[in-house]
């Protein structure tokens, strides 16, 4: 039977828009649902969005909406842009289902009988905009989250308790005889300390808002309607629910192949509530939780409130959506932090893209044109190039390897090795001169390596870009799918006698920004050559008046100045603003200027500072502070 893989992305909280972020782990699960299908295996696939909890609460009333009516608009938008991504989930689903809270209820009750959830009172903190609570020895000064940052809220109130104490040895046992549970490795490390402090047992019901899952109601709980559900163990039972858990219809035997894909910031609510609920519940745990790392902008990590968050829908509609998705999975080394640079999308599409692939491809064209009318053979590959076809399956091997150990960078990184081979082979075997020595069977062997070189590429690019994938395999006349992974990875066989299609250039060169990307370009040039404060402290400017000023002999431009800043002489400074002000209307003016400058010689003339000033095209003014200030006073 085929084995089944379930892979879920996070579902998405609907207080804000997408972003990159969100992009790039949609992208991720799609890219594992896409590879796992060509290995042959039984794959489903859900996302979807979080809309319960405090947060979407306040921001519904941000936004002068219900919670419902304002979660229906932007789940839409989540979903529309997965639709638009063609992204291939099974199943997209939102915590406002009912299926889902009723799956949620049916679980809370199985815990509950179960004695794993008690009453008490909650007293400590809460963050809302990480939707977690923390004791006071966790925050951050001025009680500020540890995770994010925001201020926390001090929260007293009756509460459902899990007792997450009771699975801590369960947790740290099973985290430490399943290794490869967490990737990247380090993450598991860092868990496993974390639960090795020990754990407190977790507030699983809030009673001072309302938008949430309510408590099932029970006979034993007279209290039920006091109380909606914490909005984790509400978001994290989303994995379950779309398999129709505790529903008449369940599909769980997709759970014993669960692959959770989450960002470093939600990997502690995963790798250690959620073990913990699973305990509770008598699941198997999940196979793999695989956590990356931030995309950042200029090394900050993106976030609304900084204003550096970077739009994906902008971004594909400019390079397209496959060249960003190529870019995102390559670009970030899974695990570790990324920073998003348009210059660098740039220039792997150009370099990866275009040069080596989509060149690749039309020098294949090209060459069997002139030479045999598109029509290639594989017979002789063997016989002329087994060390080449060699290299290729260890490219393959490596390329299958690092997927496997989720490294998708990596995997990227070695396909394109597969595409650098037959552009060396090209170089190396010239087949225009190997024709021109009428070696015709050679050069047909090597355009033919080229050939499934692209096409067994091409089957490996599918989870990194379908589309284009598709379009190079049609080209050569294969289809992708387990069928042809089989034949051309697995089995590492060769096509068969094919006649190319050709196909217009799939990356063509960009030259720079594309237009309307000008301004945005711009804004990355300024934010690229942000300044720290500490550099601004390094200038000395400040208020001085001008106590002489003289012209300089045979200068149109200069002027001799003295400047009085409060030392014990005045600073000689050479300004070249002759053309827009004489000596008369300088003298006893105050200017602004910085002094810390190393002495420089104009016109045989030292100058120990310069005076600040800005022009346009309609002249020059000098800059002055808007009430008179003791010479000396600084600028800061
Ligand atoms: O945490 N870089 O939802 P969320 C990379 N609803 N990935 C990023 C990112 C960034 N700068 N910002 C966000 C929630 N992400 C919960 C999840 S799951 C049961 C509940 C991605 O909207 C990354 O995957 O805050 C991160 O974990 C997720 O979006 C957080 O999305
Ligand atoms: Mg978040």
């Amino acid at each position: 039977m085929e084995q089944k893989i379930y892979i879920t992305s996070p579902i998405y909280y609907v207080n804000d828009v997408p972003h990159i972020g969100h992009a790039y782990t949609t992208f991720l699960s799609d890219m594992l649902k896409k590879f796992y299908t060509l290995e042959g295996k039984d794959v489903l696939f859900t996302t979807g969005t979080d809309e319960h909890g405090q947060k979407i609460e306040q921001s519904a009333q941000k936004h002068a909406l219900s919670p419902k009516a304002y979660a229906d608009k932007i789940s839409l938008r989540f979903r529309e842009l997965w639709n638009e991504f063609s992204i291939d989930y099974d199943i997209f689903v939102r915590t406002t289902d009912e299926s889902h809270c009723l799956s949620v209820q049916r679980a809370f009750e199985i815990m509950y009988a179960k004695g794993d959830i008690y009453k008490g009172s909650y007293e400590g903190h809460y963050c809302i905009s990480c939707e977690s609570f923390f004791t006071k020895t966790q925050l951050g000064a001025n009680e500020s989250c540890p995770d994010c940052g925001k201020i926390t809220q001090l929260v007293q109130e009756e509460s459902y308790f899990f007792a997450l104490s009771k699975y801590e040895k369960p947790i740290l046992e099973y985290l430490k005889s399943h290794p490869k549970m967490i990737a990247p490795a380090f993450y598991q490390d860092e868990i496993i300390n974390f639960v090795q402090n020990g754990l407190n047992d977790l507030s699983i019901t809030r009673t001072s808002f309302e938008w949430g899952v309510s408590l099932p109601e029970n006979p034993t709980r007279d209290d039920s309607k006091k109380h909606v559900m914490y909005v984790w163990l509400d978001a994290l039972l989303s994995y379950l629910s779309p398999l129709g858990y505790l529903s008449d219809n369940a599909k769980m035997p997709y759970w014993e192949g669960a692959i959770h894909f989450v960002g470093k910031d939600i990997l502690r609510f995963h790798a250690i509530y959620w073990l913990g609920f699973l305990m509770s519940l008598s699941l198997p745990l999940p196979k793999h939780i695989y956590a990356h790392g931030w995309w950042t902008r200029d090394g900050a990590k993106m976030s609304k409130s900084i204003g550096n968050v970077v739009n994906p829908k902008e971004m594909a509609d400019i390079y397209g959506v496959e060249p960003l998705r190529y870019f995102l999975l390559r670009e970030m080394p899974f695990g570790q932090d990324g920073d998003f640079s348009e210059t660098s999308l740039i220039e792997r599409i150009n370099t990866e893209l275009g040069n080596d692939l989509g060149n690749l491809l039309n020098r294949l064209y090209g060459m069997s044109e002139k030479y045999f009318d598109l029509s290639i053979d594989s017979t002789d590959v063997r016989a002329y190039f087994e060390n080449e076809l060699e290299q290729l399956h260890t490219y393959i091997h490596n390329a299958l390897e690092k997927m496997h150990l989720m490294q998708p960078h990596r995997f990227i990184e070695e396909l394109w090795k597969i595409f650098s081979l037959g552009n060396h082979a090209i170089s190396k075997y010239e087949p225009w001169n190997l024709i021109k020595e009428h070696k015709n069977t050679q050069a047909m062997a090597l355009l033919a390596l080229i050939a499934n070189i692209l096409a067994k590429g091409s089957i490996l690019l599918y989870p990194i870009m379908p589309k284009n994938a598709t379009k190079i395999a049609r080209s050569l006349g294969l289809d992708i799918n387990a069928k042809s992974f089989e034949s051309y990875i697995t089995k590492n066989q060769l096509l068969p006698l094919i006649t190319l299609e050709k196909i217009p250039p799939l990356f063509p060169r960009l030259e720079s920004k594309p237009k309307q990307q000008q301004t945005h370009k711009e804004k990355e040039e300024v934010r690229e050559n942000l300044l720290d404060i500490k550099d601004f402290h390094k200038l000395d400017i400040c208020i001085g008046t001008i106590v002489e000023c003289q012209a300089i002999e045979k200068s149109q431009k200069l002027l001799k100045l003295l400047v009085d800043i409060g030392e014990n002489k005045p600073r000689q400074i050479i300004s070249g603003i002759a053309q827009h002000y004489t000596p008369k209307d300088l003298i006893h003016k105050q200017v602004c200027l910085i002094i810390n400058l190393k002495p420089a010689k104009l016109m045989g003339q030292i100058s120990e500072g310069m005076i600040l000033a800005s022009s346009d095209e309609n002249g020059l003014s000098l800059l002055s502070v808007d009430k008179a200030r003791k010479n000396g006073s600084k600028i800061s």
